[in-house]
């Protein structure tokens, strides 16, 4: 039988090899989510998380034998989460990664207009192979793009020789000016020569080598959580489901919005080429606190209308005054009749905010853990 210490310590087993799959700001420690999958709900139960990011939530249920389902706005979380719940067929992703690599020369103009910091992060083979997979491949429609995609988007950028770019962090993309000057001022204007095709391939081969993970039937849907928990209740209501626990980590209010992290990959995916404009569409709603707290109340609403009467809310949450007297206020609106236990996470190490200049005071993580037996 698959135990969880194996999946969360090794690559042994393809469920261990496809959990990690896909850099996240903010991301589950796995172990964190096998744990609590594991201690809060038994097999054939109903799992949600209606803040999914990458999904090892819904991906520690779908293994575990619990039918699990997630939604996530980003689609940068919404593909790693739905392409490690069901890779499509390896032979099919090698094929694509040819036919893509093989447009690549129709770009070589298109690599040239480029702004220079796609010509310091990638060279000429890579660009013009990115810009080949950023028109042609259909990721929002057909699994085998999607597949390729999503590793794309995985070494897109990271330490040098990882990935597919110049040095750069893997789970978040600095800014343009930013990463500009530390290229200059570490004497790495100059992009590593790399040939994408051979090294896509190594690295389909890797994720492959043990297989595809076996997932009890596990979904994430692409979208936002306030519109699409409507349909979800009114299907959830007719076939007479249940979900056992509500498993998730909301944004953290005024601290990322989860677009400007992932501009870079956001780029890949068909976005604008700086991440300005995105910082501009997204941010509202984790910056005015009021619409960050209709977000929570509008969202946990809907989710109570779904949940068994004896249940588990497990919130992991940011320890700063406003986020979490909010959350507690809602969780507690919501689910009157749950029992409260809240655990507090002290970050031991900095933070990544921290280490990328943030500044201001971050007291950590909160789990707020409601149960109803
Ligand atoms: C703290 S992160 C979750 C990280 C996740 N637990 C993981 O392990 O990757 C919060 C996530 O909520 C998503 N989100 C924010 N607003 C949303 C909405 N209205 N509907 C769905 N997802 C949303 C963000 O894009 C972000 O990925």
């Amino acid at each position: 039988m698959l135990k969880t210490e194996d999946i969360v310590k090794g690559f042994k087993t393809p469920e261990a090899r496809w959990a990690r799959f896909g850099p996240y700001y903010a991301m589950f420690p796995l172990d964190f989510a096998f744990n609590v999958v594991e201690k809060y709900s038994k097999k054939g139960d109903f799992i949600i998380d209606p803040f999914a990011g990458r999904c090892s939530s819904i991906y520690a249920g779908g293994v575990l034998g619990r039918q699990s389902l997630g939604i996530e706005i980003n689609p940068v979380g919404w593909l790693y989460g739905s392409v490690k719940l069901s890779p499509a067929n390896k032979e099919l992703v090698i094929k694509r990664l040819k036919d893509i690599y093989s447009k690549r020369n129709y770009y070589k103009r298109a690599g040239e207009l480029m702004p220079v910091f796609y010509k310091m992060c990638y060279c000429d083979e890579v660009l013009k192979f990115l810009l080949a997979a950023r028109k042609h491949l259909d990721w929002r429609n057909d699994n085998v793009d999607a597949t390729l995609m999503s590793i794309l988007l995985v070494y897109l950028h990271g330490k040098l020789g990882e990935g597919l770019s110049n040095q750069m962090r893997m789970t978040k993309a600095m800014g343009i000016k930013y990463s500009v000057n530390w290229w200059e001022k570490h004497n790495m204007i100059k992009p590593p020569r790399i040939n994408p095709l051979e090294l896509v391939l190594k690295k389909i081969e890797w994720r492959y080598e043990k297989g595809t993970p076996n997932i009890q039937e596990s979904h994430v849907i692409f979208g936002d959580s306030t519109i699409e928990l409507d349909q979800i209740v009114k299907k959830a209501q007719k076939a007479g489901i249940k979900f056992s626990l509500l498993f998730t980590s909301p944004p953290y209010c005024s601290v990322t919005d989860y677009h400007a992290d992932q501009w870079l990959r956001l780029w890949l995916l068909g976005g604008p080429q700086s991440p300005k404009s995105l910082k501009e569409q997204y941010k509202s709603r984790f910056v005015s606190t009021e619409d960050y707290y209709n977000l929570l109340d509008a969202v946990f609403g809907n989710c109570a209308d779904m949940m068994a009467e004896k249940s588990t809310i497990y919130v992991r949450t940011d320890a700063r005054e406003y986020t979490l007297n909010s959350t507690f206020e809602i969780l507690m609106k919501h689910f009157p009749k749950h029992t409260v236990n809240i655990e507090s996470r002290p970050f031991k190490n900095k933070t990544q905010t921290e280490i990328c200049g943030n500044k201001t005071e971050n007291p950590g993580e909160v789990d707020i853990i409601l149960i109803q037996r």
